[in-house]
């Protein structure tokens, strides 16, 4: 297929509640990329990369790293808990990908998660499931204005004197004198690479159901996970966003509480959960499974304007013999088609389903979009009509080569 040319630079955005398949989407398109750069969230996200035989779970370090030659830009819209992007660093380098301030480099804007963090996550963040990782209180100082920049604990005559107690200044001295090579002014490196025109992925965590403005308050993650957070977590203008990929999967999945209206509990549901190995990247959690919600996924291509979409794990729904699409919502008699974060209205919410024939085929060999059986291609033609948005592509397994590109002039 001859390329068209295409976005120079697109935003990877969740259109759930996460576990997306972000991770694989961005380490498809990074082959093209110059820079992959994370603008939200820490490392409560769990991006999972299959190259070869290597099976690679990332929380802080874009998806572009299992590239060669790229740049990849942690912005100041994160919360760092240094400790573990050293231990990420370390495990990558094991791992036989080489990490230097040649490919890494971190926002000296963003803001550190202290062990005082988690302690409080651990504590108060049951309520909502969080993953305990010190998210909510780390933005929660930032917004108070309280909280500690990473330019501030790489500068050792600040540092000492916003900490009090010396064996806590010297276990985190350590840790900020290994993280003082990446530490940079990463907006003005990243407005610099679009006036260069570099082919850049703007990399979303979580999704938007999780965004603290747009999502399912409470029971969402602390940052903005749509795609006005790529500007503000990474210092670009939105004139400057040229293309928004959405990625959802084929059925929904969502970890932690919240209401979840096309939740599948039963035999069904385990089936899903089995195959999809749905089982949380960072926390280990099982994922509740749900049926595709199409108000869900109107609602994340308004708020993000979404472009095309990636679509992901196609495959798992291989042998389920009857595929539902939720095309509308029931509350107390009146029917909603629209998608409501009032979780209050949320939680009464009926799904009304469309009943679709599933399919027999395995599709994890499938190259082109040709190639799918038709009732898959029947499933993927109701999500477009429904959302009124493209599908760019397909995946239909974990690995790279398992991708599917339908449409390539979404891509960068
Ligand atoms: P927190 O981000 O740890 O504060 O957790 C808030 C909510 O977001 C919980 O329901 C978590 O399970 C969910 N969450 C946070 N990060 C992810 C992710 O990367 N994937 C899926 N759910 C997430």
């Amino acid at each position: 297929m001859a390329k068209q040319s295409g976005p120079s630079n697109i935003a990877v955005i969740g259109m759930e509640w996460g576990d997306e398949g972000k991770g694989k989407i961005i380490d498809f398109l990074a082959e093209k990329a110059d820079v992959v750069a994370r603008f939200n969230g820490g490392n409560n996200a769990g991006h999972t990369i299959e190259v070869g035989d290597k099976k690679i779970v990332l929380h802080l370090v874009p998806s572009g790293v299992m590239h060669k030659d790229k740049l990849n830009v942690v912005g100041n819209g994160l919360v760092i808990d240094s400790k573990v992007l050293l231990q990420e660093i370390k495990f990558l380098e094991k791992n036989g990908i080489k990490i230097s301030p040649e490919n890494l480099v971190i926002s000296e804007n963003a803001h550190v998660i202290l062990p005082h963090h988690i302690e409080e996550d651990k504590k108060i963040g049951g309520a909502i499931g969080t993953t305990s990782r010190g998210i909510g209180p780390a933005y929660s100082d930032k917004a108070a204005r309280i909280g500690l920049k990473v330019y501030e604990v790489v500068d050792e005559n600040i540092f000492r004197k916003r900490v009090g107690s010396e064996e806590f200044y010297q276990e985190y001295k350590g840790y900020a004198d290994a993280l003082k090579p990446y530490v940079n002014d990463t907006s003005t490196i990243i407005n610099y690479a679009i006036e260069k025109s570099k082919k850049i992925l703007f990399e979303g965590a979580q999704g938007t159901l999780l965004d603290i403005d747009h999502g399912t308050y409470p029971f969402v993650t602390s940052s903005n996970t749509t795609a006005g957070g790529v500007c503000t977590g990474l210092g670009i203008s939105p004139k400057k966003v040229q293309s928004v990929m959405g990625v959802c999967k084929a059925y929904k999945t969502r970890v932690g509480m919240g209401p979840f209206p096309t939740e599948i509990t039963g035999a069904i549901g385990e089936k899903i959960q089995k195959i999809g190995k749905e089982f949380g990247a960072t926390t280990g959690r099982q994922r509740r499974v749900g049926w595709f919600d199409s108000l869900v996924g109107k609602y994340a291509v308004m708020i993000n304007g979404i472009d095309s979409i990636a679509l992901t794990k196609l495959d798992v729904f291989t042998t389920i013999d009857k595929l539902k699409i939720c095309v509308a919502y029931k509350h107390k008699g009146n029917i909603l088609k629209n998608f409501t974060t009032n979780i209050k209205v949320l939680q009464d919410c009926q799904p009304v389903y469309e009943e679709m024939d599933g399919w027999w085929d395995d599709l994890t060999k499938i190259k082109n979009y040709e190639q799918l059986p038709n009732n898959a291609k029947k499933y993927l033609r109701r999500i477009e009509e429904l959302l009124k948005v493209p599908i760019s592509i397909i995946s239909v397994g974990p690995k790279r080569e398992q991708t599917i590109v339908a449409r390539n002039e979404f891509l960068i």
